[in-house]
């Protein structure tokens, strides 16, 4: 910390988008096991909710398409490798698919090709020096588990636990940087409070139960490490959670009061029990939900109360806290019925988020453009949770199409990480990595290949899935060389870009 307080007094301000990333910040790329590894049937894999979901109801994909084959990255090891090294990353986030590693979701049964697989990746990526960066869990649970109710049943935590025994156990001897889930409210409140991704349960309580069981797995997967693992494998077990920042829409107090609302039911909700002092979700969330549950005449809140001993067990649950984070919405009360519900709105929240229309816009719908957010997302997390270290393990933007000269993508990152060098130096915030969403084109959950986030192109269309650098690549990898943004580099055989005006309130 004194290098970085030497460097703050030096670099006045006005100067801040020179800043240089500190030497010991760590850059990655990321991927998630049913986005790109394909063999979804190969070798003694079991189905997860993805493939069963895609595969029983094509129609949920904006495309009809699935994750059969997706970017082949199961039989592209070597390849892929080369691709990371070339570009300079110092670690790669990726996912293991819990179905390749024990088919029925328990262990009753191993994989032995699903080790196989994950082992190739890792001792490959260590070859190239490369770290790897494992989650557990992005989204992919296995399908027989979800006949058993899925994250609806709390005994799911103990089914993770084993699976993360499994993972430990084959891996953990060169896997130091773990991740158990992927975006706990993304899981929960669209997989089973709405319909925006699988199992597309709809229950008023399923997100809560799915979160409380979610909370519960995670710390017995980060206790079964420190217990059992650590003094040998001398690793670190953190989770992900997703922030997008919340604006009141405006300065009434009405939408000052929906913003902070809406900021714990996305990331306190998963984050407030682990990573304070005092642990347990937070209070707005207990009395908003046992509101509306009395109003709608339930006995007892929606909500499940965590016990004094789950509140102990959670709580400090985890070494670092992984961070996706996107964009940016407005928040307004609900009863304020002049605004149509925005594609930010979660039942029982008093808050209604939308997107800002005029902002730039990307192919996801939800994905604004508004770098000033990461910023106070940074911030927010440092006031909330006493600056814990903080990775970001995603965080990229979407286009339509094939587009190699990508100049939206690279306007993107370097406004987002010149947001985050200031959020580093001027603010303190603990930041100690980044990874860009995505390594390459991949399959978008329910948008299926409508929209690209990779810094490498995938011809989808061909049977070998080749891959071509964007221009994005070059850039991400002249950011990781020189270790500071550059607007004007623009690679050998791309165009320069035009540069919005808003560049200039850099
Ligand atoms: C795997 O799935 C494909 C369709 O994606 C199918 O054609 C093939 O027969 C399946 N293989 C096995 C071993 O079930
Ligand atoms: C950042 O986090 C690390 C790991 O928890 C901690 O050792 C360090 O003191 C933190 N730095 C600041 C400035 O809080
Ligand atoms: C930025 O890139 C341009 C073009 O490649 C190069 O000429 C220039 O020296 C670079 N600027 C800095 C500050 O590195």
């Amino acid at each position: 910390m004194i290098g970085l307080t030497v460097l703050v007094l030096l670099i006045p301000s006005t100067y801040c988008k020179e800043y240089v990333f500190p030497d010991n910040f760590k850059f990655g790329v990321a991927t998630a096991a049913y986005q790109v590894e394909g063999a979804w049937n190969t070798s003694g894999k079991g189905e997860n909710i993805w493939d069963y979901m895609t595969h029983t109801n094509p129609s949920s994909i904006l495309d009809r398409s699935n994750g059969d084959i997706a970017c082949d990255t199961y039989n592209k090891i070597k390849a892929d490798v080369q691709l990371l090294k070339n570009l300079g990353v110092d670690f790669y986030r990726f996912s293991i698919s819990w179905s390749r590693i024990l088919p029925s979701g328990k262990t009753d049964y191993i994989n032995p090709d699903g080790i196989r697989y994950y082992n190739e990746l890792i001792d490959e990526l260590l070859a190239n020096d490369i770290k790897p960066l494992v989650t557990m869990h992005h989204f992919d649970q296995p399908q027989p588990l979800e006949q058993e109710g899925g994250f609806l049943n709390l005994k799911l935590a103990d089914y993770f636990e084993d699976y993360a025994d499994v993972l430990y156990k084959n891996f953990g001897d060169r896997v130091k940087d773990w991740t158990t889930f992927n975006e706990p409210t993304l899981v929960c409140f669209l997989g089973y409070s709405g319909e925006f991704l699988a199992p597309m349960i709809t229950r008023k309580d399923g997100g809560y139960l799915c979160g409380r069981t979610l909370l519960i797995g995670h710390a017995k997967a980060y206790h079964l490490y420190n217990k059992r693992y650590k003094n040998d494998q001398g690793g670190r077990v953190g989770i992900v959670h997703d922030i997008f920042w919340f604006e009141p829409r405006t300065n009434k107090i009405g939408d000052i009061k929906a913003a902070e609302a809406a900021k714990e039911f996305n990331f306190g909700w998963f984050a407030k029990p682990i990573f304070t002092q005092e642990g347990d979700y937070p209070q707005i969330m207990k009395e908003s939900i046992a509101r509306s549950s009395k109003l709608e005449g339930l006995s007892k809140s929606r909500l499940p109360q965590l016990t004094q001993e789950e509140i102990e067990l959670i709580k400090g649950s985890a070494d670092f806290l992984g961070v996706n984070h996107y964009t940016t919405f407005y928040c307004s009360p609900i009863e304020d019925d002049t605004i149509e519900r925005g594609l930010f709105y979660l039942p029982d929240m008093d808050a209604n988020c939308i997107v800002d229309d005029k902002a730039e816009s990307s192919a996801t719908p939800w994905l604004k453009v508004i770098p000033s957010g990461f910023r106070k997302s940074l911030n927010w997390i440092k006031e909330q949770y006493n600056n814990p270290e903080v990775i970001i393990l995603e965080n990229g933007f979407s286009d339509a199409g094939n587009l190699l000269n990508d100049c939206p993508r690279v306007n993107y990152y370097n406004r987002y990480l010149t947001e985050m060098l200031k959020a580093i130096y001027e603010d303190d915030c603990n930041v100690s990595g980044y990874a860009a969403w995505s390594f390459m084109d991949n399959f978008e959950w329910r948008s299926g290949y409508t929209q690209k986030f990779g810094l490498y192109s995938v011809d989808f269309n061909d049977p070998s899935r080749p891959r071509t650098p964007k221009m994005s690549a070059f850039v991400f990898k002249n950011i990781i060389r020189e270790r500071k943004i550059n607007w004007s580099y623009t690679p050998d055989g791309f165009t320069k870009c035009e540069w919005p005006k808003s560049k200039d309130e850099l």
